[in-house]
């Protein structure tokens, strides 16, 4: 274990060199003008995936993004982990808010800047480096490993599905494990055991035929960004619960202890609104903060659009208004039953004034990891190891469906493994990872896959 470690030392420089070649790669999955991209980037993992050792490299093309696939299956009687990531990025505008070009990755302080830098190539390159330094020393490794890294991850994963279907045999595993959260704050491992889950639907409103003079008709036609604004505001009510019926009826209850073990944690409300800076935070009666992000469901417009928006003033009566809406969800809601219930509600309230269309854009669904498990004692345990400090247990607000999935079509558990942090800025301009947990995340998947197979004999 100390060469590899050592080894992870003395190579630090070149693997941060090819961090920011790989983050130079703009490879925003949702942009038809960035498929090459997408491609080269897929082309780039495959290439480093040969270069540091692992074998039966594949690119799989889909009917989208394609699908890069790695194994080293020679630790004989040892277990298998799956390791899975994703290589697309979002998109990067508003670019003009980036301090540092969004593709040419930049260190400030102890950050290293561009799109992808922990959501989630960053956090991908993390395993190849331990995997290297493994190889590398040793020649081979303490566990089998598989790697799975996807191009869709940030427009749904639709194709991911399908593949995971038809190759149940070529993922077979013991664990996956997956590095696309934050740990609790800097300095504070965590291991994250909940995920939320998603349903995301867009509603259209129709008015007139055709945009009207606001003078000449307004009074007599209901304006259908007014009715949107109306039916929006509406799906909350004064306790910041949402109104759909039938809404909360799967919702699985906070545990006793699970509300004691998050009320244990470091958190400070007036802190977090300040670094948010909002003057007020706000959420559903009853809960705590953190109860709300992560074991709460919740529903956000997420884009509302419609009449005149360019400079100056236009007096119109606008046709048409529509808004993108997503609702975050938790055990035992199911995504699709959701997506139902909102858009039989949307109908309801939707005023005779107006017609409406609702187009359910995707879903998944809510996952929680075992906490009495091997991958977990083993993930506690490396974090230890790898920050020289006791881990916390958190869940996560953000969703990653997938995990689901890999339960129901491979009967596996996945651990979280996440070494991004709370303000990392994901989705959003300079976007960053934490340089001492892109190298504190290779010295705990180190540690990972040497205790794995061990927490694993010693029974879960
Ligand atoms: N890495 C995130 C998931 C995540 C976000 C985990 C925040 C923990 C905290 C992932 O890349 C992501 O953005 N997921 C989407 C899922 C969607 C596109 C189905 C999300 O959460 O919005
Ligand atoms: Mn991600
Ligand atoms: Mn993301």
């Amino acid at each position: 274990m100390e060469s590899v470690l050592q080894y992870v030392e003395n190579n630090k420089s070149r693997y941060l060199t090819e961090l920011k070649s790989l983050l130079a790669i703009p490879s925003i999955s949702t942009s038809p003008e960035h498929k090459k991209d997408i491609e080269s980037c897929a082309r780039w993992l495959a290439d480093h995936l040969g270069a540091i050792g692992m074998e039966h490299i594949e690119i799989f093309p889909t009917k989208g993004h394609p699908i890069v696939y790695a194994d080293w299956l020679h630790a004989a009687g040892q277990p298998t982990l799956l390791i899975y990531g994703h290589y697309d990025v979002q998109p990067v505008d508003p670019i003009e808010l980036w301090t540092s070009p969004p593709f040419e990755a930049t260190i400030r302080g102890e950050n290293l800047y561009a799109r992808g830098a922990a959501d989630d190539k960053g956090q991908v390159l993390v395993h190849l480096k331990s995997i290297e330094a493994y190889l590398k020393t040793k020649k081979s490794l303490p566990v089998n490993i598989k790697f799975i890294i996807e191009g869709e991850e940030e427009i749904g994963s639709d194709n991911l599905d399908l593949f995971v279907r038809d190759h149940k045999k070529l993922l077979a595993a013991d664990l996956v494990v997956i590095s696309d959260t934050a740990m609790f704050a800097k300095g504070v491992p965590s291991l994250c055991y909940g995920l939320r889950g998603l349903s995301y639907l867009q509603v259209e409103l129709t008015g007139p035929k055709t945009d009207l003079h606001s003078g000449s008709f307004g009074g007599s036609v209901h304006n259908p960004i007014q009715a949107l604004a109306e039916m929006i505001a509406s799906l909350h009510d004064k306790n910041g619960r949402i109104t759909i019926p039938g809404f909360y009826k799967n919702v699985r209850r906070l545990t006793p202890e699970e509300r004691r073990s998050f009320r244990k944690l470091p958190w400070n409300d007036k802190e977090y609104a300040k670094s948010l800076g909002v003057a007020k935070l706000y959420g559903e009666k009853g809960y705590t903060s953190l109860e709300r992000v992560w074991a709460r469901p919740t529903l956000e417009c997420n884009g509302i659009w419609g009449g005149f928006t360019g400079e100056g003033a236009k007096t119109v009566l606008p046709a048409k208004a529509a808004a993108k809406i997503s609702m975050r969800l938790v055990p035992d809601q199911s995504s699709e039953e959701i997506a139902r219930l909102f858009e039989r509600h949307i109908r309801r309230i939707a005023p005779k004034t107006v017609s409406v269309v609702v187009k359910n854009l995707h879903g998944g669904e809510a996952a929680l990891t075992p906490l009495d498990s091997p991958g977990v004692r083993a993930a506690i345990t490396a974090l230890e190891k790898g920050y020289g400090k006791k881990p916390l247990y958190q869940r996560e607000g953000g969703s990653i469906p997938i995990v689901v999935q890999f339960k129901q079509l491979l009967g596996l558990d996945t651990v979280l493994l996440g070494f991004g942090l709370p303000d990392e800025n994901a989705h959003a301009p300079d976007e960053f990872i934490n340089l001492g947990n892109f190298y504190g995340g290779i010295r705990t998947t180190v540690h990972f896959y040497n205790e794995f197979p061990r927490a694993m004999r010693t029974g879960s």
